[in-house]
């Protein structure tokens, strides 16, 4: 029933009918535990407050299905109105953006455009911009593109999902050259031929992952909330001393509360990641099929 309801959801977030409605109906059906509001300055005020609580973040300005190239310019400008906010008000926070967002599924071009304007102003303002991952279809075309930008940039980064069986080979390349990595499970329905279809191994891999990027000279972010993976990381890290500069641990906004506090109190660097904007639809989505168990928000959004 659990798979059947995850597989329901993930196929649900592709839906751009249902985007388009959702966009439409505001921040409701119980996404706002998820979502730090549709304003930039909703975020902001949420952001303090998690550097208050000793945690760092990473600011989303949501944006999916984009089709047109109107679309994509306007997305990278936000994003560089986000970046200005973040530097403006003086919060610990860097960026994430999805590439398809900036126009990727529409024209490679344009989407080099918008990231060199992006990083152009990340640079200036001193931020660290991390390019989301998508869907497996987009992967190899995000690393291509990461490895082109890295040429003029140096504060870009990537995610890396354990669910695919090539991201060894990607988490070794990239660590041998210093690449700033997030490791994921991976928040996408992926088919046998590229995913391991089993929890159990995706975990496993997500282990062998971290191990490796965090002896390589790229920095590690630990983006999970499994605490028993949380738990053998800190082993690693007191193992083999870590320096606390090297790596942290992420976790997404509204979720695993409990053990981001714990890991703060415990002297560990922790950055949490907040999505805002109207376009919420797609991400909770994903959120829900992570944990069906979530639909119990859904219910309390429509009758409350
Ligand atoms: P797992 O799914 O095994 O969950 C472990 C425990 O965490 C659960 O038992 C539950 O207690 C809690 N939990 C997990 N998800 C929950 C939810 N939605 N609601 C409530 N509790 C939940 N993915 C991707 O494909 N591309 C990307 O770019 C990113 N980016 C990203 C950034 C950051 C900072 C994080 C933390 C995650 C992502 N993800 C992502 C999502 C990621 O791939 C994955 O889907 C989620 O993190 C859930 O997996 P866990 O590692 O938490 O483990």
């Amino acid at each position: 029933m659990e798979q059947l309801l995850r597989s329901l959801f993930q196929s649900m977030a592709k839906s751009k009918s249902a985007n388009r409605w959702a966009k439409r109906y505001g921040l409701h059906l119980g996404a706002q535990r998820f979502v730090a509001g549709e304003t930039i300055q909703s975020a902001i005020e949420a952001i303090r407050q998690l550097n208050q609580q000793g945690m760092a973040a990473t600011l989303d300005h949501l944006g999916e299905f984009v089709s047109d190239p109107a679309e994509a310019r306007a997305s990278a400008d936000y994003g560089i109105r986000t970046l200005e906010a973040i530097y403006n008000s003086g919060v610990q926070s860097s960026l994430s953006l999805k590439l398809t967002q900036m126009g990727l599924d529409i024209d490679r071009t344009l989407c080099m455009e918008n990231m060199h304007r992006i990083l152009t102003a990340a640079r200036e303002l001193g931020l660290l911009v991390t390019i989301d991952m998508e869907d497996s279809r987009h992967c190899q075309e995000t690393l291509d593109i990461l490895d082109e930008l890295r040429i003029d940039y140096k504060s870009v980064g990537t995610v890396i999902q354990s669910s695919l069986y090539r991201s060894i080979q990607d988490v070794k390349r990239l660590g041998e050259a210093g690449v700033h990595l997030r490791i994921v499970k991976g928040a996408y329905r992926e088919p046998a031929s590229v995913a391991y279809q089993d929890k159990a191994d995706v975990d496993v891999n997500y282990i062998k992952l971290v191990e490796t990027h965090l002896k390589s000279p790229g920095f590690t972010a630990i983006a999970t909330h499994d605490e028993t993976i949380v738990n053998y990381a800190l082993q690693f890290i007191e193992k083999f001393k870590f320096d606390k500069k090297t790596y942290e641990f992420q976790m997404l906004y509204g979720i695993g509360t409990v053990l981001q506090k714990k890991l703060v109190d415990e002297g560990y660097p922790v950055r949490v990641y907040v999505p805002y904007g109207n376009d919420w639809y797609g991400y909770f989505m994903r959120r829900l099929a992570e944990r069906p168990a979530n639909v119990s928000f859904v219910l309390r959004g429509i009758f409350r």
